[in-house]
């Protein structure tokens, strides 16, 4: 088993560069199977869940080439409409391909892995936003099938904005008869990417990253290439990491756009933040201060996604914070291993209070989940002494060589094979 091993309490200088953002790439991947042709993707990071949709694109039939950080689908020819079981088990975030896998072929059959290490997760509102465009969808075990004569527009009222069921909803009515209206979008950046890639393909989207996102159905996509957008949740990962390690640091290929939900939290613990379109400085203070009250919400809200990037960094901030997470109902699992390191973390249901103490000691932790991890990763750099972090597949899940690039700014970190370390010393 991969284990991360960091040497704790370095400083961290210089820059550092985001790569493209996990969650625009999966949607947009899926997406791809509606363009009977090659779509051409830049700035699309190695991550495992990458590999993961690229191999179900495989597995129905596309062509998928990787040249550097570009993608090359073709999707020319699709010849399977059911995605394994053991497949979908690899990435959650499969059901992205349900309403494109209908769309093409006109079924889909997939069977999905149901809860999750942040919680149950459930897909209802994918679900019923899809039979409102005309599909005829049954739950048979742990397996869903989908059926459509044609997809037609429709009114959907989401009763949360949920990322997942809004790009959904757009996969599946760009090539639906008719208008559709979506009520309470999901407004991530990521959404706003999709449709920037669907409309040059051809689509006719509307207002995606606002509220109210309209979609004109159109008759067929043209092949397109595009850009993926950086990682906001990568760059929040860099900035905790130098809010507690560095000096100085600057964080390229940044959207300061993207970044407004979690700027201010960096500016009350006292951090400055130098911005231009594409970099961010970060100047951090001797010792970070604690923050008002950050409740996660929907965009622009604060991210869950950052809440325990965030807190890692809040654990050595002077005073109490709190948090409350309002998303996911288990996305607390990281705190009883940020304890290990010596924080000061209770729970109480959905809030965690962090008292800030002075130092955080060397730990062997293991991740609980991808952000969880990436938690842990950034009190392993601040702590001092050696720490060993395990199950890092959660990692390489969302962060591309997350060793090599903090290496590059200064840390003690390095990837170690467990097993192969045995077979050596045998
Ligand atoms: C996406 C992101 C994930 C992020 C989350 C919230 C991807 C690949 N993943 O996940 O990193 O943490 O947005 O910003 O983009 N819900 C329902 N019914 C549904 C769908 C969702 O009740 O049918 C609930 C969920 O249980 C959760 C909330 O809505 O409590 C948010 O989920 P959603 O916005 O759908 O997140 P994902 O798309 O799964």
């Amino acid at each position: 088993m991969e284990k991360l091993i960091i040497n704790g309490g370095r400083e961290l200088a210089g820059e550092i560069k985001v790569h493209g953002a996990k969650n625009s790439v999966l949607p947009i991947l899926a997406s791809t199977l509606l363009i009977r042709g090659v779509s051409i993707l830049h700035n699309v990071p190695r991550l495992t869940d990458v590999d993961a949709s690229i191999k179900i694109l495989e597995y129905l039939g596309a062509k998928v080439k990787r040249e550097g950080d570009t993608l090359i689908v073709d999707a020319k020819e699709i010849v399977e409409n059911r995605i394994p079981e053991e497949m979908m088990r690899e990435m959650r975030s499969s059901i992205i391909f349900l309403g494109s896998l209908l769309s093409r072929t006109g079924e889909a059959y997939l069977c999905y892995p149901g809860g999750c290490d942040i919680g149950v997760r459930p897909i209802d509102l994918h679900i019923s936003s899809l039979r409102r465009l005309g599909a005829m969808i049954y739950e048979s075990g742990n397996c869903l099938c989908c059926r459509r004569n044609s997809l037609h527009g429709a009114k959907i009222i989401l009763t949360f904005p949920s990322v997942g069921a809004t790009e959904n909803i757009i996969i599946t009515s760009v090539l639906a008869k008719g208008k559709t209206t979506i009520i309470n979008a999901a407004r991530e950046p990521e959404i706003s990417d999709l449709a920037t890639f669907l409309n040059s393909c051809g689509a006719k989207i509307f207002g995606a990253g606002e509220g109210t996102v309209e979609i004109e159905g159109v008759e067929s996509l043209h092949p397109s290439s595009h850009s993926i957008i950086p990682d906001r949740i990568v760059t929040a990962t860099y900035m905790s990491a130098a809010a507690l390690n560095a000096k100085e640091l600057l964080i390229k290929d940044i959207r300061a756009q993207h970044l407004m939900p979690i700027m201010p939290v960096f500016m009350e613990m006292g951090c400055k933040l130098y911005l231009d379109a594409n970099n961010l400085k970060i100047v951090s203070p001797k010792r970070l201060k604690r923050v008002r009250t950050i409740k996660t919400m929907p965009y622009p809200g604060f991210p869950t996604d950052c809440q325990s990037i965030v807190m890692a960094a809040l654990t050595k901030a002077r005073g109490t914070t709190i948090i409350n997470e309002s998303i996911f109902e288990s996305r607390f699992k990281h705190i009883s291993e940020l304890n290990r390191f010596g924080a000061d973390i209770s729970v109480n249901d959905s809030v965690a209070i962090i008292n800030g103490v002075k130092n955080l000691y060397g730990a062997n932790v293991f991740c609980t989940d991808l952000r969880g991890g990436a938690s842990l990763v950034i009190a392993a750099l601040a702590a001092q002494g050696r720490s060993t972090i395990g199950n890092i597949h959660h990692i390489s899940r969302g962060y591309e060589k997350i060793e090599e690039n903090f290496a590059q700014i200064g840390a003690d970190i390095k990837r170690i094979d467990d097993e192969r370390e045995v077979t050596k010393n045998e």
